[in-house]
């Protein structure tokens, strides 16, 4: 069964993309032939600086890498450095039909914030189709923001089928129900949008500032407190063993324990979590050409699979031989 999601490179990642969309996304590795890639063509439909997404997209790699993405178990790789997916793109931009993109909702949500309607913006979903198909992916898990460019995606994989013969593997999308939304420093959803983000390799200064800057309600010291409604409880338990999830409620619930003491233990223990994270990250970046050599050997992976399935379209469509 294989399984297949991409990330787009867009900026530090943080504790809720850890927690909502990484952890899971490296654990894939467990229940299928996982592939999982760095979307930084998409990527190009918002960032225009090149150093800017050359950077990012280095950072979201060792990320992954340091998280415990295992190259040898995971394919890993650059979406541009398949660029068989561009050609998909065009050639399944015959089968899609002008209306099912105009009804997507990011592109719809992205112009109405003001971003330029470009090719690229419309066309986004198409270029995320061939993504999927090229690898005949039978698993896509997902955001719920993009459950409906996967459903786009099945359209135009049904479509191609009945036009030119079964070529593609209709995919399932898997929408992380379980994984519940984080909260920020606010209490909001954690997003960097809203300033609220703890990153995940933040400096340890940095780090305390934002911990200790966590919303939490008025209670004086001496006053009994509730666990299960405060922010700071909230994020300590996704850091926390049992046991001491229940140790820190019992200190909240008897009265004389400050938010502040709750702050120290959240960012202590999400320090020593991230410990050896950090100190892999430290190794790869130390050696950016191992790095690399990981992100080409799963390239070569993946173009020869996207190159098995792109002879096998441009022959079902007449353009060879
Ligand atoms: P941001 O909101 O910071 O811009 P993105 O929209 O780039 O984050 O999200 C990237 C991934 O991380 C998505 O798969 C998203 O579902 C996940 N994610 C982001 N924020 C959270 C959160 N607060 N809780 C759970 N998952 C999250
Ligand atoms: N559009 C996805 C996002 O922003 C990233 C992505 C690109 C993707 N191609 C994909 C996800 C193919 C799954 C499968 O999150």
């Amino acid at each position: 069964m294989r399984i297949l999601s991409g990330i787009q490179p867009s900026g530090k990642l943080h504790i809720g993309n850890y927690f909502g969309m990484m952890k899971p996304a490296i654990e894939l590795q467990e229940k299928g032939d996982a592939y999982l890639f760095i979307a930084n063509y998409h990527a190009l439909t918002t960032v225009n600086d090149p150093s800017v997404l050359r950077e990012a997209t280095l950072d979201v790699a060792l990320d992954f890498l340091a998280c415990g993405l295992d190259p040898e178990r995971t394919v890993f790789f650059r979406q541009s450095d398949v660029p068989e997916v561009t050609e998909l793109t065009w050639l399944l931009s015959v089968v899609t039909p002008m209306g099912l993109l105009e009804r997507c909702h990011s592109f719809k949500d992205k112009t109405a914030k003001g971003i330029a309607a470009n090719h690229a913006l419309f066309a986004y979903p198409v270029l995320m189709a061939a993504d999927i198909l090229a690898y005949q992916s039978n698993i896509v898990p997902v955001g719920r923001d993009q459950k409906q460019h996967v459903e786009v995606t099945r359209d135009i994989a049904i479509k191609f089928n009945n036009q030119y013969g079964e070529v593609f593997t209709i995919p399932e999308p898997k929408i992380g129900d379980d994984v519940a939304v984080i909260p920020g420093t606010d209490g909001q959803k954690m997003s960097k949008s809203y300033n609220n983000h703890i990153e995940l390799f933040g400096a340890e200064k940095a780090t305390k500032k934002k911990i200790m800057g966590i919303v939490t309600d008025s209670k004086g010291l001496e006053d009994k407190k509730d666990p299960d409604t405060c922010n700071v409880f909230a994020l300590y338990k996704l850091f926390a063993e049992e046991e001491q999830c229940e140790e820190l409620a019992g200190l909240y619930r008897a009265g004389g324990y400050g938010y502040g003491d709750a702050k120290k233990k959240l960012f202590e223990i999400m320090w020593e979590h991230m410990a050896p994270f950090r100190a892999k990250k430290e190794e790869l970046a130390a050696d950016l050409t191992g790095v690399e050599s990981i992100l080409q050997k799963g390239a070569d992976c993946a173009r020869a699979e996207a190159r098995k399935t792109l002879d096998v379209v441009r022959a079902a469509m007449g353009l060879a031989g």
